[in-house]
C-alpha cells in the first residue's frame, strides 16, 4: 500500500517547499518540461482554470490575453505564483482551494489545465472528476503529468523508491496518469509519452455527464 497524505499534510509540505521549489523544478524545465508546457498550453482556448498551479511555472506559456484562474492548496506556493504573474504582467485570479472540491459551477471554464499535479492529489480520480465537472462540455482538458515509466527497469526502480520519494513532497511518481484520467470518465483525444516514458502530454474532453 502506497503512503497517502491528507490535504493538510500536502499543504504543509508545499508551504515549506515554496521558497526553493522553482530552483529545483528548474532542472526539469531545462530537461524539456518547459518546451512541453509551451506545446501543451498554446492549445488552451478561452478562459482557463489551472488546478494546482503551484508557483505558476506554466503562466508564461499561455497564449497572451487569456483569462486565467489559478487554484492551489498551498498559500505559500500561491504567493510565489502571484509575484510571477505580476512580473509577467498577467491578470490571474488566485484562489486557495482543493482540487477535489472546486468552488466553481458546472461547465464554468473553456480549458482546464493540470501540470505535474496528478502525482500529488490525495485522491486523483476525485480531483480529475472535479476538473471535468467545471470544464465546458466541448471544452478542453490539458495535462502534462509524470508517472511510472513504461521502460520496465525504470518503472521497477520507481516502484522500489516510491514511498521514500513521496515523503518529500507527496509526489507518487509511479502513478499511471493516463489510466487515472480515463478512470475519471474523461475522453482522451491525444496522449503521448516522452522523456524515458515518464512524462505524459494528454488532451481530453470532459465527456458526457450522467
Ligand atoms: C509538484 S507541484 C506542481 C505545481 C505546478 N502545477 C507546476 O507545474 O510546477 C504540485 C502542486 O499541487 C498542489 N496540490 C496538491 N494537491 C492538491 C489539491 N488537492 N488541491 C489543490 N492543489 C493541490 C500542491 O500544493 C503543489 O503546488
Amino acid at each position: 500500500m502506497a503512503v497517502v497524505f491528507t490535504p493538510g499534510e500536502i499543504r504543509q509540505k508545499y508551504d515549506q517547499a515554496a521558497a526553493w521549489y522553482d530552483r529545483v523544478e528548474g532542472i526539469l524545465e531545462i530537461l524539456g518540461i518547459g518546451r512541453l508546457r509551451r506545446e501543451l498550453l498554446r492549445r488552451a482556448p478561452g478562459e482557463a482554470l489551472e488546478v494546482a498551479a503551484g508557483t505558476g511555472k506554466s503562466f508564461q506559456h499561455y497564449p497572451r490575453m487569456r483569462r486565467i484562474t489559478a487554484v492551489d492548496l498551498s498559500p505559500g506556493m500561491l504567493r510565489v505564483a502571484r509575484r510571477r504573474a505580476s512580473r509577467l504582467k498577467l491578470e490571474v485570479a488566485f484562489l486557495g482551494a482543493d482540487a477535489e472540491a472546486l468552488p466553481f459551477p458546472d461547465r464554468r471554464f473553456d480549458t482546464v489545465v493540470s501540470c505535474l499535479s496528478v502525482c500529488t492529489f490525495p485522491d486523483p480520480v476525485a480531483a480529475l472528476r472535479e476538473m471535468a465537472r467545471v470544464c465546458r462540455a466541448d471544452g478542453r482538458m490539458l495535462f502534462l503529468e509524470h508517472g511510472r515509466s513504461d521502460r520496465e527497469r525504470i518503472g521497477r526502480w520507481q516502484d522500489r523508491h516510491a514511498d521514500g520519494h513521496a515523503r518529500h513532497l507527496g509526489c507518487h511518481w509511479n502513478r499511471a496518469p493516463l489510466d487515472l484520467v480515463r478512470q475519471a470518465g474523461v475522453t482522451v483525444t491525444v496522449a503521448r509519452r516522452t522523456l524515458w516514458g515518464i512524462f505524459h502530454v494528454i488532451e481530453a474532453r470532459p465527456g458526457p455527464r450522467p
